[in-house]
């Protein structure tokens, strides 16, 4: 299965809408040539939460426009700057907002890790349960998992985003961990590449498709690089080939200065 993450969109309301000065229509835009020049025909598009800045149904109506034109299997997840209302006000908002995507010898999970007015994540107990019945029933049909949500489930080493790190994230691995066929864990929010391990699941985090976050910084601060996307191949014998790739053949504003974002 071919699949392809982008991640934190953060679309405003209307086109050419800002994020630290950058048009967050006009970096997504970018990512997604640079996509199809690079990947050709794909399975499986996620988007993996704060696809709207500020969880505006016009930005949810451009998402699903955007990513049409790419690939027609797309799904989404909330983050904590998006709106479930909003989202479901998109006609096709019940085929993109789907829990479970099974493709071949792969599971992929969609898990909600948004707390409705905070920006910080937790799963909660019915997306744990959600958790354990999906691998439970991946387990007896043998098949692998990847697991995503838009927290980071594990500190990334930026004081400022550790502190909205999932909070239930101890029960969480404890779920994964009675599972046998996890071989990966997918997330967004913290707008940097990252990739570690865990008892032999992957963690992977992704750039944003606009404002990228600078590594092991204690506050806020963006970061000069540019936006980009990963890529993931799964394997039907569970392997995993992935990576982040940026956009290089366009110049980006963003304002360096600035102490936060809303
Ligand atoms: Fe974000």
């Amino acid at each position: 299965m071919r699949l392809v993450q982008l991640t934190d969109t953060h679309l405003c309301r209307a086109r050419g809408g800002t994020l630290l000065g950058m048009d967050t229509d006009h970096s997504l835009r970018a990512t997604i040539e640079l996509v199809r020049r690079e990947r050709g025909r794909i399975d499986v598009l996620l988007g993996t939460g704060d696809l709207a800045a500020n969880g505006e149904a016009e930005a949810y109506q451009r998402l699903e426009d955007y990513f049409s034109a790419l690939c027609q299997d797309h799904f989404w997840l909330p983050g904590n700057h998006d709106r479930r209302e909003a989202m479901l006000s998109v006609p096709t908002a019940p085929q993109r907002l789907v829990r479970e995507i099974r493709a071949g010898a792969w599971q992929v999970l969609l898990l909600d890790s948004q707390v409705p007015g905070e920006v910080g994540g937790a799963l909660g107990e019915a997306e744990l349960c959600l958790l354990e019945d999906a691998l439970a029933a991946a387990g007896t049909e043998g098949l692998y998992s990847l697991v995503c949500l838009h927290h980071q489930p594990v500190a990334v080493g930026c004081q400022w985003l550790d502190e909205q790190m999932v909070a239930d994230a101890e029960a969480f691995f404890a779920v994964l961990d009675r599972h046998r066929g996890v071989r990966a864990v997918l997330w967004g929010h913290v707008h940097q590449e990252v990739e570690r391990e865990r008892g032999g699941v992957r963690l992977l985090a992704s750039p944003s498709t606009c404002v990228q976050f600078a590594p092991g910084s204690a506050r806020f601060r963006a970061d000069t690089c540019s936006p980009g996307y990963r890529w993931l191949d799964l394997h039907a014998d569970g392997r995993i080939d992935s990576a982040v790739s940026r956009v290089t053949d366009v110049v980006f504003h963003v304002d360096l200065e600035s102490g936060g974002y809303q």
